[in-house]
């Protein structure tokens, strides 16, 4: 039987061990296992490679929405913007710094957050009066930047914040008219996640924010640790003088080591190398029929955290899920459940959303197994096993 698996981090050890064992046993050697160099090594490396001023790293992607909804003062009374279809921290991070999430349909290609949907979401929020329209949480699903250009146009009618989730986007690429612009550098603001599946992973939990905004990182890096004075960081005593209430969400030094050790094979090697993975499934797979495969539109660049695609409507996707594990092929349903039909929102404003698109997708969807080590044979093998099991 086929040994594949969804996401093969030790396939990927292997190829990169001297780096990881090098950047470890350095970290082990200082014991400097918190705010240790590394940390600052990495938040450099980042911020120059997503062309902005400041990555503030802290502790997961979930911390890293809150922290940068938190820095600009987003709460109570606030509506925040977020797709129905992605992961839950979308969500839950708007509500958890006392805002109401409002969420919006996403596009049928691209599994993205559909502007017009958007826009329509914003007027009913104005109409009803109950909620300001402060923030979009805009997530690079699967890999693939949000519609840049129609949700900040929206953003910029209605004085909105634009937060780029981009715990899934980190690696992928906007390009218009003025150049190549990176995911995490696509918002007023942007986050991501260095959980071990996401596209640059780390042996546990990490994440980090990304800004140009010179007040609002100091803000970041306040929230991050405490809410401490990052004014009068010259004064040794600063950290233990907290003048606002923070989380306790430092990156470890241990998973910025461990970033830094896979980061050039990520830039280098593995984002070409799982585009292929993914063209290749698209070409194996094209000609079946019923399915829909995942879009990428022109200009953008995709980092594949996921290549997800739909089933024809009414296939029996529990039972081709069986038949592929079976066969040794493991996939998952990114998502099985809209977020406004979450049980965390029953009840509240957030649970009131029209999103049919969302609704077909999470009964339609399917996750092949991805990640740059798949060989070619492993990936026709996937291929043919999912034509047989659609039949
Ligand atoms: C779109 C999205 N946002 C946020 C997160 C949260 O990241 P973390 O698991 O590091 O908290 C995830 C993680 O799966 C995600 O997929």
């Amino acid at each position: 039987m086929a040994n594949i698996q969804f996401r093969d981090l030790q396939r990927q050890y292997e190829h990169i061990k001297d780096q990881i064992d090098s950047r470890v046993s350095s970290v082990v050697t200082s014991s400097r296992f918190i705010s240790g160099p590394e940390v600052k090594e990495l938040e450099s490396v980042l911020a120059e490679y997503v062309g902005v001023k400041h990555c503030i790293t802290c502790a997961n992607g979930t911390d890293a929405i809150s922290i940068a909804l938190m820095a600009h003062g987003v709460g109570e009374g606030d509506a925040v913007f977020v797709p129905d279809f992605t992961f839950f921290s979308s969500g839950e991070c708007p509500a958890t710094v006392g805002a109401t999430p409002v969420f919006v349909d996403v596009d049928d290609e691209t599994y993205n957050m559909n502007p017009v949907s958007l826009e329509a979401a914003v007027e009913a929020v104005i109409k009803e009066g109950q909620y300001k329209p402060k923030a979009v949480v805009a997530v690079d699903l699967f890999g693939q930047p949000f519609d840049v250009p129609a949700i900040k146009a929206v953003c910029k009618k209605y004085d909105l914040l634009l937060l780029e989730d981009g715990a899934q986007g980190f690696g992928g690429s906007y390009k218009d008219d003025s150049g190549v612009r990176m995911a995490c550098s696509l918002g007023d603001i942007a986050t991501t996640s260095f959980f071990p599946a996401k596209p640059l992973g780390c042996y546990g939990d990490g994440g980090a924010i990304f800004t140009n905004d010179d007040n609002i990182a100091l803000l970041c890096r306040s929230i991050a640790v405490h809410g401490k004075d990052t004014q009068n960081l010259d004064d040794p005593n600063a950290k233990y003088n907290n003048i606002r209430l923070g989380l306790n969400s430092r990156l470890d030094t241990l998973q910025a080591g461990v970033v830094l050790g896979k980061f050039d094979t990520f830039k280098d090697e593995e984002l070409e190398g799982i585009n292929k993975v993914a063209d290749k499934y698209s070409q194996l797979l094209g000609d079946v029929s019923g399915i829909k495969l995942p879009v990428v539109k022109p200009g953008m660049f995709s980092s594949w955290a996921q290549y997800t695609l739909q089933l024809p409507e009414g296939a029996d996707r529990a039972a081709i899920q069986k038949r592929l594990k079976d066969d040794g092929i493991p996939t998952n349903i990114y998502y099985i459940k809209p977020m406004h039909l979450q049980g965390a929102f029953a009840g509240t404003r957030s649970a009131v959303a029209t999103c049919p698109i969302t609704e077909k997708l999470c009964k339609t969807v399917l996750c092949l197994p991805i990640h740059p080590y798949l060989t070619d044979s492993e990936i026709e093998l996937v291929a043919a096993k999912l034509k047989e099991a659609i039949g």
